[in-house]
């Protein structure tokens, strides 16, 4: 079996010791414990996100842009990244859904929104789970060419992780947070990559079809899903659900 790499291990210890500073830090300086939860659930909600933009940004960062410096660390990175995104989304969805909503007592309690909210993280938290399982490579040799599809799930993740951040994240939802912009800007720029690949994939396999039209149906095909998770969100607010 094929050991851990260097690059893995610095990544899983960063990650290991960034979650009990996180967590010493903020037990320290909030004493009263539904205010730490709170803080612990948005800082490891965060920290995932952020985690996940990485894991996410590295393919089609270097699909579009070969010439980029770094190429060899951040693809080999990528997947540490990821696996470390669902360690830190298990921290973040403990503290959110066991101590923030109160578990299954507290869904009852729950408006629309944050229900289709909690409904959209547990499916990303499963998803999340599943690629981190086919990422190691016994799991792979096992799984054969269905892999490859299972794969294709992170584009599923990319989309709804963005929507439950959007929908309940403090950071989200006021639309006045630096930190929320940010992320924001970051899952835009994500798009734009995926956008180009996307383009270039479509001018090599056809040829004879201008660029200009793959670029065109691509950019309406984005701004499409863009719209409808901003319609789901003013939606929502509309109805005071
Ligand atoms: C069952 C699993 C999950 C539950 C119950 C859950 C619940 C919550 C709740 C209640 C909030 C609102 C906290 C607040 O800002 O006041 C939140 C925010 C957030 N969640 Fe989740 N979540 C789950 C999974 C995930 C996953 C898988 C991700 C993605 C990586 C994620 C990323 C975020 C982010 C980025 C925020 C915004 C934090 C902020 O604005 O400070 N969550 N989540």
């Amino acid at each position: 079996m094929k050991s851990i790499s260097n690059t893995e291990k610095v990544i899983y210890s960063a990650g290991v010791v960034l979650a009990i500073m996180v967590y010493v830090i903020t037990i320290q300086q909030n004493p009263i414990f539904e205010i730490a939860s709170l803080r612990l659930a948005r800082s490891f909600g965060l920290i995932s996100f952020g985690l996940l933009f990485l894991s996410l940004v590295a393919s089609p960062l270097y699909k579009a842009f070969p010439e980029v410096p770094g190429k060899l660390w951040f693809t080999k990175a990528a997947k540490p990244f990821g696996v470390s995104a669902f360690f830190f989304a298990l921290l973040h969805g403990h503290y959110a859904f066991f101590k923030v909503l109160r578990g299954f007592e507290g869904l009852s309690y729950l408006s629309t929104r944050y229900l289709l909210a909690v409904v959209v993280s547990t499916l990303t938290l499963g998803l999340l789970a599943i690629l981190t399982a086919i990422s190691f490579e016994f799991v792979t040799k096992k799984l054969g060419e269905s892999w490859k599809w299972l794969r294709k799930l992170v584009y599923v993740v990319a989309f709804l992780a963005p929507l439950h951040a959007l929908l309940i994240g403090s950071h989200f939802t006021s639309g006045d947070s630096l930190i929320g912009q940010v992320f924001i800007f970051l899952w835009l720029l994500l798009l734009l990559l995926q956008e180009i690949c996307l383009h270039q994939y479509l001018c090599k396999r056809y040829s004879q079809i201008h660029p200009k039209i793959t670029g065109g149906i691509l950019i309406i095909f984005f701004s499409v899903i863009f719209y409808i998770v901003l319609l789901t969100d003013t939606f929502i607010s509309h109805h005071n659900v």
